[in-house]
């Protein structure tokens, strides 16, 4: 092996990082080591998608509750990459009769898969798919994945609880993906609250401003977060590397 060859390892090992892009809503792809993943892939019917689904490329979709803004496109994307769905039992079974690969946890459990660490936590909130009926789907989750040693916690759709503060001091989080949309989940001052028991690097907001109902001012919430945590707001497509 030549100097440059060596050079050129080195090089490759030092700039391995995990890439997080915000798509829009509470759906973020997550790239490291090689895998992709993504997380509650609302695009179809998404004002503010910054892909559509047919370009998504993954090796893994990770699904916090039924819910039609989360569950998405999260079958199609499954089925078109040959890719799997983590997701509650009882929404992993709902995919699997829908055709889709699907592997199910509970909250509190934790797996290591190919593409990254995954451990459910809980969301005070609901899950069911919403047709025209109403077909439960067991109970929604957050999400805690860890790929190249960085910790992401996504919250998923919740209101503030106590026991984020246990995640807080079980997880070194380099980066909190929380809601701030309130009516159906956590609004800025809970989510900036959330944030003082999370004790994460980065914070991003998620789930507001898609609709009218759940309008927002992120740049409020950057200001309630203070020096608790790096707040950054990205606009769809946006993304940084942990
Ligand atoms: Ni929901
Ligand atoms: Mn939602």
């Amino acid at each position: 092996m030549g100097y440059n060859c060596i050079a050129e390892e080195i090089l490759t090992k030092a700039v391995v990082k995990v890439r997080v892009t915000f798509l829009g809503h509470a759906c973020f792809l997550v790239e490291g080591g090689g895998k992709r993943i993504i997380i509650d892939p609302f695009l179809s019917g998404n004002p503010q998608a910054a892909m559509k689904p047919e370009e998504v490329k993954v090796d893994a979709v990770l699904v916090t509750h039924g819910h039609g803004d989360h569950l998405g496109d999260a079958i199609p994307i499954a089925k078109a990459n040959d890719a799997l769905i983590v997701a509650p039992y009882e929404l992993a079974v709902y995919c699997q009769r829908q055709g889709a690969k699907a592997h199910p946890m509970q909250i509190g459990g934790a797996r290591e898969f190919p593409f990254g660490w995954v451990k459910l936590t809980p969301a005070w909130h609901g899950s069911a798919v919403v047709d025209d009926a109403i077909e439960y789907t067991g109970n929604p989750c957050g999400f805690l994945f860890r790929a190249e040693g960085k910790t992401i916690y996504h919250a998923g759709d919740t209101g503030l609880f106590g026991d984020m503060e246990l995640i807080g001091k079980r997880e070194k989080i380099d980066l909190a993906c929380l809601p701030i949309g309130d009516n159906f989940v956590m609004g800025p001052e809970d989510a900036a609250y959330a944030v003082e028991l999370l004790r994460p690097r980065i914070v991003v907001p998620m789930h507001y401003n898609t609709f009218e109902l759940i309008r927002q001012d992120p740049a409020e919430f950057a200001r309630l977060v203070g020096a608790e945590a790096e707040c950054r707001i990205l606009q769809p497509g946006e993304g940084f590397d942990l």
